[in-house]
């Protein structure tokens, strides 16, 4: 793999970071696009920044949107925002999907800077330009590939972030070590979940195979698909609980797809039993079965709306050993009814 792209910066002092960046853009005007819990703890580590004009949104998936787009769209304007101005988008992966689609889309475009507070952003979803809402209750279905033109990643910002958002990150991880690196799906598995593990080790391989699986694809042609790992399933599952106004974060969504497309790369003998087995028992080790479950039609209706799929096939991406991933596999009903199945099973066995 090679080294970290020219706009990601790992720093312990993110507001004289982002006090770098803004010398060399120069803007004429600097908004930052905040939720309440970025506003409260996230955006006083930028006290001394004069001049930055806040705009904050209601936190949460929900309101990932296209109203919310359109009021980050009237406040730009109202503040008389030019091409020559940057959108800061301190928050989670919420603020930084739609901050930046705004800012990729208002005048055609500005500048923008992700500075991602939640595990999750920052070993994710900051990385790779997908910027988007969801619309219609589908998720991410608007939406565009548009690099940031700043990563600014901290791990201070964790401290304030409660245990259940915590683990909500630690999936994507947890996928970025079955997909691509062996050794650090090792070191992962080697410890259970806590709250001491070490975020920059993660941080720096998370975001290492990110931008190299990036790079290699930006546009999702064919290798970036195998991030997708764990969300074909994950994502209708989460959309369900959005639309049933069911409480589920999109990592413990990702952890249940893990597991569903863990069992069908079993069952298609892409893994063996053993890697199958470790993989189950990890994830269970951190994340509970989800309880509530949309129906197999309502899940089949969701996957028809899948991006990756070709035609009326739905494609998966499995993985095919610890470390590696293939992309583009179809896989039949039953095999995705057993699969279903063998997860709402768990607790009957256990
Ligand atoms: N673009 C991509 O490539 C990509 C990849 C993965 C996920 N995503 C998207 O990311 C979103 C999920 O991101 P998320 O898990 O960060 O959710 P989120 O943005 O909803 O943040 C989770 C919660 O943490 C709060 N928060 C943020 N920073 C905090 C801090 N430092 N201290 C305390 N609370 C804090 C937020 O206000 C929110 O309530 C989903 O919409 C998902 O689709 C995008």
């Amino acid at each position: 793999m090679n080294s970290f792209p020219a706009n990601i910066y790992f720093t312990e002092d993110p507001q004289q970071t982002l006090k770098n960046c803004l010398a060399q853009f120069n803007p004429d005007k600097v908004a930052i696009l905040v939720d309440e819990n970025s506003f409260n703890y996230c955006l006083p580590f930028f006290a001394d920044i004069e001049n930055l004009q806040v705009i904050e949104i209601e936190s949460g998936e929900k309101n990932k949107i296209i109203d919310t787009c359109s009021f980050i769209w009237e406040q730009l304007t109202a503040m008389g925002s030019t091409r020559k101005s940057v959108l800061i988008n301190l928050g989670g992966g919420v603020i930084g999907d739609m901050g930046g689609f705004a800012a990729a889309t208002y005048k055609r475009g500005i500048r923008f800077i992700n500075i991602p507070t939640t595990l999750l952003s920052q070993v994710d979803a900051s990385i790779g330009g997908k910027l988007g809402i969801d619309f219609n209750g589908l998720k991410n279905h608007i939406g565009v590939f548009q690099d940031p033109d700043a990563i600014i990643l901290c791990q201070n910002f964790l401290k304030t972030l409660p245990i259940r958002q915590l683990k909500s990150g630690f999936a994507e991880a947890i996928k970025h070590g079955l997909i691509y690196d062996e050794s650090y799906w090792q070191e992962i598995r080697e410890k259970p979940f806590a709250l001491n593990l070490d975020w920059n080790l993660l941080l720096e391989k998370s975001v290492m195979i990110k931008s190299d699986v990036v790079k290699k694809d930006p546009h999702e042609k064919g290798l970036r698909k195998i991030l997708n790992f764990g969300h074909t399933l994950g994502h209708a599952i989460e959309t369900w609980h959005l639309e049933t106004h069911r409480d589920l974060l999109h990592g413990e969504a990702v952890a249940a797809g893990m597991i569903l497309e863990a069992q069908m790369a079993y069952e298609l003998k892409l893994i063996e039993k053993k890697h199958f087995e470790d993989i189950i028992s990890y994830i269970d080790s951190v994340f509970e079965r989800i309880a509530t479950f949309p129906t197999f039609e309502r899940i089949k209706s969701l996957l028809s709306q899948d991006k990756k799929n070709q035609g009326a096939m739905v494609m998966f991406s499995l993985i095919n050993g610890p470390g590696s991933c293939l992309f583009d596999i179809v896989v039949n009903d039953d095999d995705i009814l057993n699969a279903i199945q063998f997860y709402q099973s768990y607790k009957t066995k256990n």
